[in-house]
């Protein structure tokens, strides 16, 4: 069954139609690998999925609810959360204190908060960071933690905008084996990346974006090689 369903999805900011006639789908347990040159629209879609930005024309709908409407808080109280391309912790708070107060969404009592909070900081690897303000933390470590606080929002589905900008070859390795543990662990996935090593190795299969429009969608290894997402990225055109 699909968890997200995006049907004929479109929105302009003055005269650049940032999201044309879009529809997908991702299904209970996938990675789905979003990839297009900048201003595709990548980010504008998690903007429309998440509620920051309302469509102009579309449906979506989580696990067959409708979204379109509905504010930021109550799309994430449905279940689906989103990471930022760049990071927005409250530097100056700690990274306990930080994933505690997404944690508040489900759990009420500042104690369940904070157990929770631990017990996802445990699981992106940062369980020896808690008391450390968010600010001081280095690059990988502050993408884990926008992990962390889109995690302790108890999401089924996750949506990640470029969580792997700017890292090592190392650290990528390190930041696509959490991704991929935490949709073992049940969150289905959506990837915003250019790390193609990354995307290529975890993606179960990848939609390819161009100025607001869907050009290709399949396995990762065959969308890569059509002649629509080489023009894309390279400009190339082939003649048919
Ligand atoms: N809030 C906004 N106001 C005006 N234009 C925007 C806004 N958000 C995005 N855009 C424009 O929409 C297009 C798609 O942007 P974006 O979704 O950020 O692309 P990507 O994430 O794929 O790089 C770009 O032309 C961008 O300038
Ligand atoms: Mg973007």
């Amino acid at each position: 069954m699909s968890r997200l369903e995006v049907e004929r999805l479109s929105v302009s900011f003055g005269g650049v139609r940032a999201v044309r006639d879009l529809s997908f789908s991702v299904a209970e347990g996938e990675i789905l690998g979003l990839i297009g040159p900048n201003g595709a629209g990548k980010t504008t879609v998690f903007n429309l999925v998440t509620g920051f930005v309302r469509p102009a024309s579309g449906a979506i709908r989580l696990d067959g609810r409708p979204l379109v409407g509905l504010k930021p808080h109550a799309v994430a109280r449905h279940g689906l959360a989103r990471t930022f391309q760049i990071v927005k912790p409250f530097p100056r708070l700690s990274v306990r204190e930080n994933v505690t107060l997404a944690a508040f969404l489900r759990h009420p009592a500042r104690r369940d908060a904070e157990a929770h909070a631990d017990a996802v900081l445990e699981r992106v690897g940062l369980a020896h960071r808690v008391t450390v303000a968010a600010g001081q933390l280095t690059l990988l470590d502050q993408k884990r933690l926008e992990v962390a606080r889109a995690l302790a929002t108890g999401p089924r589905i996750l949506l990640l905008d470029e969580p792997m900008g700017g890292l090592t070859p190392a650290e990528v390795g390190l930041a696509s084996d959490l991704v991929a543990g935490i949709r073992d662990g049940g969150v289905t996935i959506v990837l915003v990346e250019h790390v193609m090593k990354a995307i290529m190795r975890i993606s179960d299969r990848v939609l390819v974006m161009n100025q607001g429009e869907k050009i290709a969608e399949g396995p990762p290894s065959r969308v890569v090689e059509e002649p629509a997402v080489l023009a894309a990225y390279f400009g190339k055109r082939r003649v048919a």
